[in-house]
């Protein structure tokens, strides 16, 4: 018992010892290799180190009792799988899963670590470290040299792919441009950055890909986003109207390209007020809520979607979206306003959308509503991007291929002769005091 806690302590001397690097041992008794060669975070699904026994190498240690793979960090080396001879299994750190072997024949120990899920994390300087006896019970330590896992770039054959998908995508994008009555402004950063280095046609592929390459740490990501977005292309329904933005952004398509930055700021009541004040869910983005000099005010953000083609009628459901002022609902939708009573004194008005009306005193949002389908059959919409839609019926409409979340925009509106109203066909909103709470439903790919 006692002799060999001392074994232990001199163990643990030695062992830091070794992990500073004084006794590094230049021959490798031990390996440590990763497979595949060639590791890409968006391409590789898996990774493998693996740590074991070269056999053509002499050594004197005839027993292992531990065995582990290491990861440089700035403030050392983090454990990333071990085995001891005194565990049945070995354990692995964060997302690894480790298996070994360090009973019986030596030349048959080994120690791996796996990742099912290549991030950032993968990447680094790894070792391996070995610790056993001689035939004469003396502690000997093996060091594997460093290895260092690279992120390699993305396979040729890959890029070709993507980029045969992508000329698909961008005849699309050319084609609503072509129209001449849009103008691509800032639908999604990335497909914007795309279309800027794509659309720069260079005739032979090759030269492409090259050109891709040289900057492959830009362009990866980007990518991804593209076969995601080719992977759930489906365009929204037929119609002008807008959607309120939430602040993962406006949902893609071609036919949003003139109105993604659209916005209507209501000045809110900026005095003392009984009623429940100017709130929202964290799905709306930060800046929504605003006090300046005293002054409250909300900002809605909006997508506007203006397809003149013909294309998927909308499916039949129980939600709201906004109208377009100057055109008809499509098809199928029923209008109506809500109407803001807006801060009396100091009054400030700022907007530029086309889905509200300004009055001397008050705002008037409008709206297409359904309640012709129930919501809780689920209706097919594009499911690449998160996006947002009214609630009508006192419950979230169903949307095929997306979890949905309930979600509120609250406007603590003028206490002073109010005359906040409800107008026609109407998205649910409740009205505790001169409080005008939208109820709106939030859709997230699955
Ligand atoms: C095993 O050792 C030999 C001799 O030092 C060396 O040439 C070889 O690369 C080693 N193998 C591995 C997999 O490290
Ligand atoms: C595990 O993987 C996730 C996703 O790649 C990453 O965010 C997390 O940091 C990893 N955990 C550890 C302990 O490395
Ligand atoms: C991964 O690492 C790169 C470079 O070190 C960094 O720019 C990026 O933000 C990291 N990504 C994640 C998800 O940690
Ligand atoms: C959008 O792209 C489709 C092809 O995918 C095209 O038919 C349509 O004209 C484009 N423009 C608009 C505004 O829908
Ligand atoms: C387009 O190509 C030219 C010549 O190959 C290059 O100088 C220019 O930087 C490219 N533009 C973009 C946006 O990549
Ligand atoms: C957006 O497109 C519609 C439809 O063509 C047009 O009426 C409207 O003026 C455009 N808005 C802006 C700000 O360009």
């Amino acid at each position: 018992m006692r002799v060999h806690g001392i074994t232990l302590v001199l163990f643990t001397l030695m062992f830091h010892s070794s992990l500073s690097g004084i006794a590094h041992d230049s021959r490798t008794s031990f390996s440590l290799q990763f497979t595949p060669k060639q590791i890409n975070r968006h391409t590789t699904k898996s990774m493998t180190l693996r740590c074991e026994r070269n056999s053509s190498v002499q050594i004197e240690m005839v027993q292992v009792f531990r065995i582990r793979i290491v990861k440089k960090s700035e403030s050392g080396w983090n454990l990333i799988a071990e085995q001891r001879g005194t565990e049945t299994l070995p354990r692995g750190n964060g997302n690894v899963t480790a298996s070994a072997n360090i009973r019986g024949d030596i030349i048959n120990t080994f120690l791996q670590a796996s990742w099912d899920n290549i991030g950032n994390d993968s990447f680094g300087i790894y070792k391996c470290d070995v610790m056993g006896y001689d035939d004469r019970y003396n502690i000997v330590i093996k060091n594997t040299p460093e290895v260092y896992v690279r992120e390699s770039k993305i396979p040729r054959e890959h890029l070709a792919v993507l980029w045969k998908n992508t000329q698909k995508l961008l005849v699309a994008l050319q084609d609503a441009m072509g129209t001449g009555m849009y103008t691509i402004k800032s639908t999604l950063t990335a497909v914007e950055d795309k279309v800027a280095v794509l659309e720069n046609k260079t005739s032979a592929l090759e030269n492409t890909i090259v050109a891709l390459e040289s900057k492959q740490g830009l362009f990866e990501k980007r990518f991804v986003d593209i076969e995601r977005l080719l992977g759930g292309f489906m365009r929204w329904p037929e119609g002008f109207y807008a959607l309120l933005k939430p602040k993962t952004g406006c949902p893609f398509d071609n036919a949003t390209l003139n109105g993604t930055d659209y916005f209507q700021t209501i000045h809110t009541e900026s005095h003392r007020s009984s009623d429940p004040s100017d709130s929202h869910s964290s799905v709306f983005a930060p800046d929504t809520l605003k006090t300046v000099n005293s002054k409250r005010f909300v900002t809605m953000k909006f997508c506007e979607i203006v397809r003149e083609v013909n294309t998927s009628p909308w499916p039949l459901g129980s939600f709201c979206i906004n109208k377009i002022v100057q055109r008809s609902c499509p098809p199928g939708f029923v209008d109506g306003f809500v109407q803001f009573d807006v801060e009396d004194l100091d009054r400030e008005i700022d907007g530029r959308n086309d889905v509200v009306s300004d009055g001397d005193t008050h705002v008037k949002l409008f709206f297409c509503c359904q309640s012709s389908g129930s919501a809780s059959t689920p209706i097919k919409l594009p499911p690449s991007r998160p996006f947002m839609l009214y609630r009508k019926g006192g419950q979230c409409q169903r949307v095929q291929e997306m979890s949905v979340s309930a979600e509120y925009l609250q406007f603590n509106t003028e206490d002073y002769n109010n005359v906040d109203e409800l107008s026609g066909s109407h998205p649910d909103v409740d009205q505790p005091g001169t409080v005008l709470k939208f109820h709106m439903c939030y859709y997230t790919p699955i």
